[in-house]
């Protein structure tokens, strides 16, 4: 059915091309050039230098905004001010930066800029999601050989800031999975603080591992994962906290450390990996067997992973990420939504699994 266009609002309230424009055009515009202002700000370093002045000026104090400008940014970093002044009128427009009266010239980060898109170590950082919209620019051609329909799939052949942003980005979301565990699992956390062994089975870099490992600083950890290069990374991460005598990394698949394996632990994390394997329901159940015969007894597997709702389901709450990751990640196209897992996870050996979910992040707690 065609609808007619309508120039101006009708007494039925029809939305007009103006509405439309200021949904469309000007929304996506400010957002697009926010993302861009973001990633360009990172990647020549001008938001790092606002987080190392940030930090040499209050070690203790909470920090609300970082005061600059133009020239000193351009001087310190090196960076040719014309293009420094034009970021920053950007920044100022897209409601990144404001003026900073205070001074001559002067600009400063807008509310909550500095704990969003500055401080990486703040837990309400999103520059890592951001980060991943600013770095698909430079991919359009292979998405756009993404959605041909000849069965190859591209190599996205990530650049190593590309991947280690990712990573960032998954370890984050183990971060914020382990905050929902600790609050809901208490007395078994506490217990893992006295001591106990974690897997983290597909442990990718390490920085979630990392995340962990600072926290129950009584545990013994395994990492194992089939990716060499981040193997080697996460064994360096190892050596730099002198943490040999905690963790162990290993590059070896799931179903065979199962087999070689003599510990059994009490909590194993399987954090943003079920949607990058084998979409093979008979590896899939060959993976939780594995994991069900790594596990102890009253042992929780803990499955971090975005629920992805079908496309026309019901309208859920915020989506924006877990559409993001969807995106980035199409070429998987393996993502399960909360009812597929129950099934799946009813199809394994584990019997109890309990979905948690708070705000915009979910859990997994299976039990045998
Ligand atoms: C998105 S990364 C997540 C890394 C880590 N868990 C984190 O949260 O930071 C997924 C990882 O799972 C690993 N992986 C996929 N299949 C695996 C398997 N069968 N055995 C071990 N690792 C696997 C991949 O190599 C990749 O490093």
């Amino acid at each position: 059915m065609v609808k007619a266009i309508s120039e101006k609002k009708n007494n039925n309230d029809e939305i007009t091309m103006k509405d439309q424009m200021k949904k469309f055009l000007i929304k996506s515009l400010y957002g697009f050039l926010t993302v861009l202002i973001f990633g360009l700000g990172r990647r020549v370093g001008i938001l790092d230098y606002l987080q190392e002045k940030a930090k040499s000026k209050s070690n203790t104090e909470k920090i609300s905004s970082v005061t600059f400008t133009i020239n000193e940014v351009s001087e310190k970093l090196n960076l040719e001010r014309n293009y420094v002044d034009a970021w920053a009128h950007t920044a100022l427009e897209c409601g990144l930066l404001e003026i900073d009266d205070s001074c001559e010239r002067c600009l400063r980060t807008a509310p909550y800029v500095y704990e969003l898109l500055i401080n990486r170590n703040q837990p309400a950082y999103i520059g890592d999601p951001l980060g991943a919209f600013y770095y698909l620019a430079p991919y359009q051609e292979l998405i756009l050989d993404a959605f041909k329909q000849d069965g190859v799939v591209p190599n996205f052949e990530f650049t190593d800031e590309v991947i280690h942003d990712i990573n960032r980005m998954s370890a984050r979301f183990g971060t914020l999975i382990e905050r929902l565990f600790s609050t809901n699992y208490k007395e078994f956390c506490e217990k893992l603080q006295n001591g106990g062994t974690v897997l983290e089975a597909g442990c990718g870099y390490g920085y979630n591992l990392q995340v962990w490992a600072k926290k129950y600083e009584k545990v013994q950890f395994v990492g194992i994962d089939i990716d060499p290069i981040a193997i080697d990374f996460a064994k360096k991460m190892v050596k730099e906290n002198n943490w040999d005598d905690r963790i162990e990394i290993h590059e070896i698949p799931i179903n065979e450390y199962a087999k070689i394996s003599i510990k059994k632990f009490d909590l194993i994390t399987l954090n943003q990996v079920l949607h990058e394997m084998d979409h093979d329901v008979n590896y899939r159940s060959s993976i939780f067997n594995s994991l069900y015969s790594l596990l102890k007894d009253d042992g929780i597997l803990l499955v971090g992973e975005s629920m992805i709702p079908d496309t026309f389901a019901p309208r859920q709450k915020l989506l924006l990420f877990d559409v993001l990751h969807k995106f980035l990640e199409a070429r998987f196209a393996n993502f399960y939504n909360e009812k597929s897992f129950k099934e799946f996870i009813d199809s394994t050996p584990f019997t109890r699994a309990e979905f948690i979910k708070e705000g915009g992040n979910s859990i997994w707690v299976i039990r045998k």
